[in-house]
């Protein structure tokens, strides 16, 4: 199985489950196709303080390239965000031999290889997912690479995953989530439990970032689990 995971990030609150997930995807071994809508770059800025040019893309605008250095450094340091050899509740069980690469894909761009179904993937992730981006997927309607790429998805009857965060729900959001779920997509909305021993920010969005993962089936450790020692 190719270890391609899509990544969407749209204009909904929470732009630091993004930035966390594909940190533990990349520790993972994971490739990360990423797109992200205007609305998203906005949010990134707003609440990450990232400033995304979507024309000219560069990996370290999302502070994931800062590692200067040899390929093993990079290991490293993405394998210590993520956790991996730390003995607090944030840790990846995983071991993995190499970083996965980050791909931009810009949200206008239909000739990217994530619009079709022949190309191969573990599944895509929508996160955090706006509620016009949720209706877009409820919809089967596809205004860009995002919403077209979560189609291909569905239709392919692969692992989509989105994650809407809005509160409180709309009729036409609750409708849109129940379409979304029959059509084989999880819908997973971004409300981490405090069950697991909480003690910092870190450990909110690892519980969402863990269960993402859960659902792609990527091992991990990153929250304590229910009913383990
Ligand atoms: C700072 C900011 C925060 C927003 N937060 C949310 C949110 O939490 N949930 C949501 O559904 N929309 C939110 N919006 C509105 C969406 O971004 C807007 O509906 C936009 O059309 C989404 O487009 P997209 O799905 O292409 O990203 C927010 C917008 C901004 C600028």
């Amino acid at each position: 199985m190719p270890k391609n995971v899509c990544l969407g990030i749209t204009g909904a609150s929470g732009a630091v489950y993004a930035i966390r997930l594909i940190e533990v995807l990349l520790a993972t071994g994971h490739d990360v196709h990423l797109s992200i809508s205007p609305s998203g770059a906005q949010v990134l800025e707003e609440e990450m303080h990232l400033k995304v040019n979507l024309k000219k893309f560069k990996a370290s605008s999302l502070m994931l390239d800062d590692v200067k250095g040899t390929e093993d450094s990079k290991i490293q340091l993405l394998q210590a965000n993520a956790g991996i050899g730390s003995s607090d509740s944030n840790v990846l069980s995983v071991e993995s031999g190499r970083i996965g690469e980050l791909i931009y894909h810009h949200y206008q761009d239909f000739n990217s290889p994530i619009a079709s179904g022949s190309f191969l993937t573990q599944g895509m992730v929508v996160c955090p997912c706006s509620g016009t981006t949720l209706s877009a997927i409820a919809h089967g309607a596809a205004g860009n690479l995002i919403q077209r790429a979560a189609e291909v998805h569905l239709k392919e009857r692969r692992p989509l995953i989105v994650v809407p965060r809005e509160t409180p729900l709309s009729v036409p959001h609750i409708e849109n989530m129940r379409r979304v779920a029959e059509a084989g997509g999880i819908v997973m909305p971004a409300s981490p439990g405090w069950y697991h021993g909480v003690t910092t920010i870190r450990d909110l969005v690892d519980f969402m970032v863990a269960r993402i993962c859960d659902q792609l089936g990527i091992d991990n450790g990153l929250m304590k689990r229910w009913g383990a020692e």
